[in-house]
């Protein structure tokens, strides 16, 4: 029996049909996180600029940014990820540098660069490995942060003074979406002001999909709201 696929109504059969939604999920997703890295950019990042991001995995923002000019470097922890990109990087005929380290401790230039961009773990929301070092295996949030804390250290000294750093993150449940309602931006902003940058701004941007437009329902369960939206952390060195 055909089942019809509650984002776009195409039919499939049962087994076709879990992997067409979660294609069709990330591929959403996907095209979300092109648009908002070439915003961001376009509305932040002087020309010709030096990026640095200590989460490079996903690879988005170092294509953007080199399709728009800039010279980015990404550090991931992953090297699998790494290779993964930089495959990618031969495909779409874009080079930039990803490398594998763990930001925490890479050895960066100091006042080096023009605009930081990164969007980091959110704790154990999405456990990206088991390696030690890797943010998403932190034993506790408090770990997490201390972890984070480090990279967000690195950054600081690798930017020029009045260089702008923008962080992806949002508010989010941990313990697959069971715990308590965890406000990491406000950690985030915390972290920021404890490692010497200045707050210069805060963006709530939308980023709701069809798929979660599916899950809206689940409202009437549990009474917590289907987060549709992220911001953007802006500090300036
Ligand atoms: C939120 S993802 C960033 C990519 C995101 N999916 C995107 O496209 O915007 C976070 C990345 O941080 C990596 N990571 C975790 N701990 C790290 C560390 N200590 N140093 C560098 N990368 C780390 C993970 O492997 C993962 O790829």
């Amino acid at each position: 029996m055909l089942l019809k696929c509650p984002l776009c109504d195409k039919k499939l059969l049962k087994q076709g049909l879990k992997n067409h939604i979660l294609n069709k999920a990330e591929a959403e997703a996907y095209k979300h996180a092109n648009l908002l890295a070439q915003m961001v950019y376009s509305a932040y990042c002087p020309s010709n600029a030096k990026v640095y991001d200590a989460f490079g995995g996903g690879g988005t923002r170092g294509f953007i940014a080199s399709m728009m000019g800039h010279k980015y470097l990404g550090v991931e922890i992953r090297n699998e990820e790494v290779d993964r990109i930089k495959k990618r990087q031969i495909e779409l005929g874009h080079k930039f540098e990803i490398i594998c380290a763990d930001s925490r401790f890479y050895p960066i230039l100091e006042d080096a660069y023009d605009f930081a961009f990164s969007c980091p773990p959110y704790y154990d929301l999405e456990i990206y490995s088991k390696m030690e070092g890797d943010m998403s295996n932190a034993q506790t949030y408090e770990d997490f942060l201390a972890m984070l804390r480090q990279s967000l250290e690195i950054t600081y000294k690798g930017l020029k003074k009045n260089a702008l750093c923008i962080w992806v993150v949002g508010n989010f449940r941990p313990n697959r979406g069971k715990g308590e309602l965890t406000h990491f931006n406000g950690d985030l902003v915390r972290l920021g002001l404890d490692v010497g940058f200045k707050l210069h701004d805060e963006v709530i941007f939308w980023g709701g999909s069809d798929a979660a437009a599916q899950r809206a329902g689940q409202f009437v369960a549990n009474r917590k709201i289907v987060r549709v939206h992220e911001s953007l952390i802006i500090f300036k060195k």
